[in-house]
C-alpha cells in the first residue's frame, strides 16, 4: 500500500513536468502545451475519438485542452475529461480548459448564454479560458454582420466577472485590432490572442506585438503542412525535411517534436490535435531538451506567410482579419 502511494507520487512529479505553464496577465497560469480537438484538419474523422484522445493527453501528462463551441466536440471533450477525473488521474482544479465563442453569437446579451451551453455539454462549472474565436461576427445563417468586437468583449468581461470563464481572451485578432481592445481601457485586458503559427507563418511581429503587451501567444495548426499531404504543392517543410531532420537527430526526437519545440522556444503555446495514442505522447515530450538561438532563427526562415487556415469566403466580412 505504502509503495503504492509513492510510487503515485513520483509519477504525479513527472507529469508536472510535462506541464510546465506560463505566466497570465491576469495573474493565472496557462500549461504551454494544449490538446487540440479541432477536426478541420482531419476532415471527416469521427467525433468519438476526441473522448479517448483527451483521455490519452491526460494520461500522457497534458493539463491544458482546447476546444470550441463550433468544433462541435465539447461534450466528447467533457466525457475524456470526467473519465479522467473519476480513474483518479487528476483533478478538475489541475485542469486548463480553453472554448471559444463562435461568430453568430457576438451580440453583448449572448456571449454569456452561449458559454453556459458550453460548459453544459462540457459538464463543467467553468472554463480556464474563453475566447472570441474571431474578430468577425455573422448571422445565423452564415451571412456578414457587424458587431463590433468591443460590445462583444463587454459580455466576455461579464462571463469572467461571474467566474464562469477564469480568463478571457481573442482569437485571430491581428495587431490593429489587439490595438483597439487594448486601447478601450477595458476592465479586463485579452489574456491570449490563439493565432496560427508554424513554420511557414511564423507571424514574428504579430508574435511579439501581443508578448509586448503581456498577451500570451497560442499557436494553432502548430505542424503547419508538416503532416498534411492534400497539400501537394504547400511549401516546406515536411516531415523528411533535411534541416529537420538534422536538428531532430542531434536531440534524438523526431520532426514533429523538433517543430514543436521551436514554437515553445519562441515562448508560444503550442495546439497540437492527434488522435492518435502514440503522436498525443510525443507531442508533450519536448521538456528534456531545447533548441539553440540559431536552431530556432533557422527554422524561422521557412517563412513564406502562408496560411493552413485562411477563409477567403469571409474576406469580404468586416473585421476580415487576415
Ligand atoms: N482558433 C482557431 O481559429 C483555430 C484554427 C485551427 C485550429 N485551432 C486549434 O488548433 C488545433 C491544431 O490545429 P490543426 O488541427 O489545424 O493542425 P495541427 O495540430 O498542426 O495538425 C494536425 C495533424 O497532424 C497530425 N499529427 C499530430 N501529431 C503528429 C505527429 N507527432 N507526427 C505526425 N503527424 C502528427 C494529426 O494526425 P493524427 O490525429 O492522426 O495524429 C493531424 O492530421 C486544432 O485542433 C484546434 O484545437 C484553432
Ligand atoms: C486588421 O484587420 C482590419 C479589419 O479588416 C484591417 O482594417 C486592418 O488593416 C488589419 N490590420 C493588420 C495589421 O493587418
Amino acid at each position: 500500500m505504502l509503495r503504492a502511494v509513492v510510487l503515485a507520487c513520483v509519477v504525479n512529479i513527472v507529469l508536472a513536468g510535462k506541464a510546465p505553464t506560463i505566466d497570465l496577465n491576469d495573474g493565472r497560469k496557462m500549461p504551454v502545451v494544449a490538446l487540440g480537438t479541432g477536426r478541420g484538419t482531419a476532415g471527416s474523422a469521427p467525433i468519438d475519438e476526441v473522448k479517448d484522445a483527451v483521455f490519452w493527453a491526460i494520461e500522457a501528462g497534458y493539463r491544458h485542452i482546447d476546444t470550441a463551441a463550433v468544433y462541435g466536440d465539447e461534450e466528447q471533450v467533457g466525457q475524456g475529461i470526467a473519465e479522467a477525473i473519476s480513474k483518479g488521474l487528476v483533478k478538475r482544479e489541475e485542469l486548463f480548459v480553453t472554448t471559444k465563442l463562435w461568430n453568430d453569437r457576438h451580440a453583448r446579451d449572448q456571449v454569456v448564454p452561449s458559454l453556459r451551453e458550453s460548459l453544459t455539454r462540457l459538464g463543467l462549472d467553468y472554463v480556464d479560458l474563453f475566447l472570441i474565436h474571431f474578430p468577425i461576427s455573422m448571422k445565423s445563417d452564415g451571412s456578414p454582420d457587424n458587431i463590433d468586437y468591443l460590445e462583444t468583449w463587454e459580455g466576455m468581461e461579464e462571463a469572467k466577472e461571474l467566474r464562469l470563464a477564469r480568463s478571457i481572451g481573442v482569437s485571430n485578432f491581428n495587431a490593429t485590432q489587439i490595438d483597439r481592445l487594448v486601447a478601450n481601457k477595458n476592465a479586463f485586458r485579452p489574456a491570449v490572442n490563439q493565432i496560427e503559427v508554424n513554420p511557414t507563418l511564423t507571424q514574428e511581429p504579430l508574435v511579439s506585438h501581443c508578448q509586448n503587451l503581456g498577451i500570451a501567444v497560442m499557436a494553432y495548426s502548430p505542424f503547419g503542412f508538416l503532416v498534411t499531404r492534400k497539400h501537394a504543392d504547400a511549401p516546406p517543410p515536411r516531415v523528411d525535411d533535411p534541416t529537420l531532420v538534422r536538428i531532430a537527430n542531434k536531440y534524438g526526437k523526431n520532426t514533429a517534436q523538433i517543430v514543436l519545440r521551436y514554437l515553445v522556444d519562441r515562448g508560444l503555446v503550442p495546439i497540437p490535435k492527434s488522435a492518435n495514442k502514440d503522436r498525443i505522447a510525443q507531442n508533450i515530450d519536448l521538456f528534456d531538451f531545447q533548441l539553440t538561438k540559431e536552431e530556432v532563427a533557422e527554422i524561422s526562415k521557412f517563412n513564406k506567410n502562408v496560411r493552413v487556415i485562411h477563409p477567403k469566403g469571409w474576406e469580404s466580412y468586416p473585421n476580415y482579419p487576415f
